[in-house]
């Protein structure tokens, strides 16, 4: 949720942090502030700044900060404990001790009590501050830093990435790993820290990933990582495959616009990764599969957050059409404190961009510690899931930085695609002519995206029509029954535009009451086996004078003739795989409904990109 970022070298430190925070904003955008520490007027002393509000409002105050400074940290904040204002921004400072932090402590009331009763005043509302007075209570006691990190992490529960500096130790910064994540960037006479990979891309690509339970010192030259009892550990940095271009906006006026956009090659690119296009093939390697014992699958339980999630029910109905094993999806902050019925013969499929959302992550360990097998479909390499994951496909969409996931929905409908084709080949029970059918239809996907992608024009008409609406209903069947509820997420994301999604054939048992002539209704209806019945479903709604926007077929005049305005699709040839094409009219939706209303799209208000608190 929050961001962090740290810097030690010989560079003028306070612009590189902020630059790097700007990367991160995604992640939150409450506060913010940076703590340098000063070395050049007398004993080493600690600076910082911090602002209400996004980033924007803390760049005036960078001049405030020493501008030699060659060692410093920021952070961004998601407020969890305590409002979002200054008071509450980190990074937190209590003498020659400054920290930030990313994560809860859920322990943090009765430490603070604790820590009242021994005299310790608070400035702030936050949770991190009983850290920062324990850390400095340590500190008192150990007179060593790395001793009384590893007394402190004895204390705290829950989940944290905090960056340390101690003025009394110039030169060196700690950071902490448990439950949040946090990658190291090493460079050349200089070393990095941030919450992803994305912030430090513009200096480093070499990359050491802190496992929970690790702490590390960085000075400008050197890296040392030991586990909390003190054990020193070897992490060589692995190389990163992003550029930091990708993570541009690249002349589009929105982040989420040219993830948009980007489709198509997303699609291409990961078909060539996957798949061999020639001979009909899987590359076994690429896509998980061949870390998993699949004669041992009996049934397949898949768990994600928000959009992910909805990928996954599509992902359900592939898995049971090419596998014939019972598949489930579920929301993974319920799945997790329930008594799931799983056992080693389930496989469950962890589905995340990020590979860093806090509820996905603690399914996993769950499954895993109950004997399941565990795959993950995660865009972000080596992010917390896949690493706790027995086998990975990574989508390679590139960073999305859109607080509303578009290139990654696509990416995750496409990968179970392949999963479960793939596993149905192997079970024997995709025969040969379906599979040619299969792969056929996947060859024609990018161009057809590509053409979904370039109708923005008729769409932006249209979202000039109903952007004004206060609320707004989307309606399928089969795989387009968990297209509408994406349509509807992402536009009340970026819009604020009340919607909801259900099943077409539901709407007669409640929702139908909010339909009258003010009611936008999308309704989803290629020419697939539930066409017929969503035909009279959307009869029901119009008899009821709501306004239709059908997404459907090229060329469906009949369907076409029943609604007020109309989004023709390019059919694939195959009903699982249209929910790709159907999928994207409603994200240019969303978006220019949102960008019409003057929203922040990218950032829209009380979100954050990457949910790494439960
Ligand atoms: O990184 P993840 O895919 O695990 O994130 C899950 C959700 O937080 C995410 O999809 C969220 O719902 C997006 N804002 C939707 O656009």
């Amino acid at each position: 949720m929050c961001g962090v970022i740290g810097y030690v070298g010989s560079k003028p430190c306070a612009r590189l942090i902020f630059d790097g925070l700007k990367r991160l904003e995604y992640r939150g955008y409450d506060s913010a502030g940076i703590a340098v520490l000063d070395t050049e007027n007398g004993p080493a002393k600690i600076e910082l700044v911090k602002a209400e509000g996004k980033l924007i409002h803390l760049e005036p105050h960078l001049g405030e900060l020493p501008q030699k400074a060659t060692m410093g940290m920021g952070h961004t904040r998601w407020a969890t404990h305590g409002a979002p204002t200054a008071r509450n921004a980190h990074p937190h400072l209590h003498g020659d001790l400054v920290i930030i932090h990313n994560g809860i402590i859920e322990n943090y009331r009765e430490l603070k009590e604790q820590l009242m009763k021994s005299g310790v005043e608070f400035k702030s509302d936050t949770d991190t501050e009983v850290v920062l007075h324990q850390l400095h209570a340590e500190l008192d006691r150990t007179k060593d830093l790395k001793a009384a990190i590893m007394a402190t992490v004895k204390h705290l529960r829950g989940a944290y990435a905090l960056g340390i500096i101690y003025a009394r130790e110039p030169g060196q910064m700690y950071v902490v790993k448990q439950g949040s994540p946090v990658v190291l960037g090493a460079g050349d006479g200089e070393n990095f820290f941030g919450s992803d990979a994305l912030a430090l891309l513009p200096h480093t690509n070499r990359a050491v990933f802190l496992m929970d339970g690790e702490f590390a010192r960085l000075t400008a030259d050197k890296i040392e990582v030991w586990d909390f009892s003190g054990q020193p550990l070897r992490r060589e940095p692995a190389v990163l495959n992003w550029s930091a271009a990708s993570a541009d906006k690249q002349g589009y006026k929105h982040y989420m616009l040219k993830e948009i956009h980007e489709q198509p090659a997303v699609m291409s690119s990961m078909m060539s990764r996957l798949l061999d296009l020639k001979a009909n093939g899987f590359v076994e390697k690429e896509t998980g599969l061949d870390a998993l014992d699949l004669g041992r699958i009996k049934n397949v339980a898949i768990v994600a957050c928000g959009t992910a999630h909805y990928a996954g029910q599509i992902g359900r109905y592939m898995i049971e059409e090419f596998t014939r094993l019972p598949a489930n999806v579920e929301l993974a902050s319920e799945f997790r404190y329930r008594n799931p019925c799983i056992d080693s013969s389930t496989l469950v499929i962890a589905v995340s961009q990020s590979g860093e959302t806090a509820d996905t992550l603690a399914c996993v360990k769950h499954a895993a510690a109950q004997g399941c097998q565990v795959m993950s479909i995660c865009n972000v390499r080596f992010s917390s899931i896949p690493r706790a994951s027995q086998a990975v496909l990574y989508m390679e969409a590139g960073p999305e930085v859109g607080v509303a996931s578009t290139k990654a929905f696509t990416a995750m409908v496409l990968s179970f695609y392949i999963v479960a084709l793939a596993m149905g080949v192997k079970r024997g029970k995709v025969d040969p002519g379906r599979l040619e059918k299969s792969f056929d239809a996947m060859r024609r996907l990018p161009a057809l995206v590509d053409r979904a992608v370039n109708a923005a024009g008729v769409i932006e008409e249209i979202a000039h029509k109903i952007y004004e609406a206060q609320n707004m209903l989307f309606i399928g069947r089969g795989p387009s029954f968990p297209v509408a509820t994406e349509g509807a997420l992402k536009l009340k994301e970026v819009s604020y535009i009340h919607a909801e999604g259900y099943a077409g054939g539901e709407l007669k048992h409640g929702p139908i009451a909010l339909v009258d002539r003010h009611m936008p209704v999308v309704s989803i209806a290629p020419r697939d086996s539930t066409y017929e019945k969503m035909i009279s479903n959307i009869e029901e709604v119009r008899a009821r004078q709501g306004r239709i926007i059908g997404v459907g077929d090229i060329g469906d005049e009949r369907f076409q003739s029943i609604c007020e305005h109309y989004i023709p699709c390019p059919q694939v040839g195959d009903d699982h795989l249209q929910a790709i094409l159907s999928v994207i009219p409603l994200q240019l939706l969303a978006y220019y409904a949102a960008d019409m209303r003057g929203t922040d799209v990218d950032q829209p208000r009380n979100l954050a990109k990457s949910v790494t608190v439960e």
